[in-house]
């Protein structure tokens, strides 16, 4: 199994080494455009591997694609971060270009690829990478909703003073501060709906902090986060690589489902080794509903802002 990281940053290296660390893949090729860099951050996580305890070999190259050639997954962190204050849309004038070059070079020695978009705005770069490549679209993935989610349980867990492995709850629409739809009808503890122990107005509360999880780091660092991120990415990886049937919420493209037409945007998916395997149809509360409406109007206004 090998895959293609493209972006030595924090983002893409944090996803290199989580990868790694999980040691389901024979190699990770980081490929970043600065000389060096991502030669750098290869040997400095190779030289965790002892300490680890994995085997999988990482392999650092600057901006050479014939080195990804035959990846079985590409993952797209390349661009630039946003910082405090900034949304994630108000990227798209550098990173739609980069995302775009990327994409394409990575095709052209990986045809039979899964690309993975992590790069923001994502949906709206996700929906890029479909509309310039002739990828099929169930090997083009946005990573999104795995972030979102996992900040839905850490609130979640937060609000009921419950260790996070008891949690569980979902977040889809699109990856953005305002357009996000975290599911609280759908949220649990131990198979427990969580509105049995928190009043509507702290429900609220858990999906207003998560709407602004990136944006609230983003505030703390000075830049975007990198270790969830980059452990959401890696999971979804895990998923396709080892087959595992596994439910994601990922921006993916939809044609009728949920009543959406032409728009890439987070909903349940099976992911296994074809990518996205089957779009999971799960009933939404009437407001739930609005909100994804809602959330899509803002992709696609996004997406209106490509040079297609
Ligand atoms: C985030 O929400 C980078 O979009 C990513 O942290």
């Amino acid at each position: 199994m090998k895959v293609t990281v493209v972006g030595a940053g924090a983002v893409g290296a944090s996803c290199a080494e989580y990868i790694a660390i999980k040691d389901f893949a024979s190699e990770v090729v980081l490929l970043d455009i600065k000389e060096g860099y991502a030669e750098g951050k290869a040997m400095d996580l190779m030289q965790t591997a002892s300490l680890n305890g994995f085997d999988t070999k990482i392999t650092g190259v600057t901006n050479d694609y014939a080195r990804t050639a035959d990846s079985d997954v590409c993952v797209i962190t390349s661009g630039i971060p946003r910082k405090p204050g900034m949304t994630r849309e108000e990227l798209i004038g550098i990173n739609a270009g980069i995302v775009k070059t990327v994409s394409s070079s990575l095709i052209e020695h990986s045809p039979n690829t899964i690309i993975i978009v992590v790069s923001n705005p994502m949906d709206t770069l996700t929906y890029l990478v479909h509309k310039t490549t002739d990828l099929p679209k169930h090997r083009i993935i946005g990573m999104g909703g795995a972030l979102d989610s996992a900040r839905f349980k850490y609130r979640l867990a937060e609000a009921l003073e419950a260790p996070i492995s008891d949690v569980d709850g979902m977040v889809i629409g699109g990856h953005s501060d305002v357009g996000m739809v975290p599911l609280t009808s759908h949220a649990t503890r131990s198979s427990i709906k969580v509105s049995e122990f928190l009043t509507e107005e702290r429900l609220a509360q858990v999906a207003a902090d998560t709407k602004v999880g990136g944006a609230t780091l983003t505030k703390l660092l000075g830049t975007s986060a990198w270790y969830a991120p980059g452990a959401a990415v890696s999971g979804m990886v895990q998923a396709i690589a080892c087959d595992q049937k596994k439910i994601f919420p990922c921006s993916t493209y939809l044609e009728g489902e949920y009543g959406l037409n032409d728009i890439c945007i987070g909903v349940p998916v099976i992911l296994g080794k074809d990518g996205i395997e089957q779009i999971i149809d799960i009933p939404l509360s009437d407001a739930e509903k609005a909100h994804l409406k809602t959330s899509a109007e803002g992709v696609t206004k996004t997406n209106q802002l490509l040079d297609l």
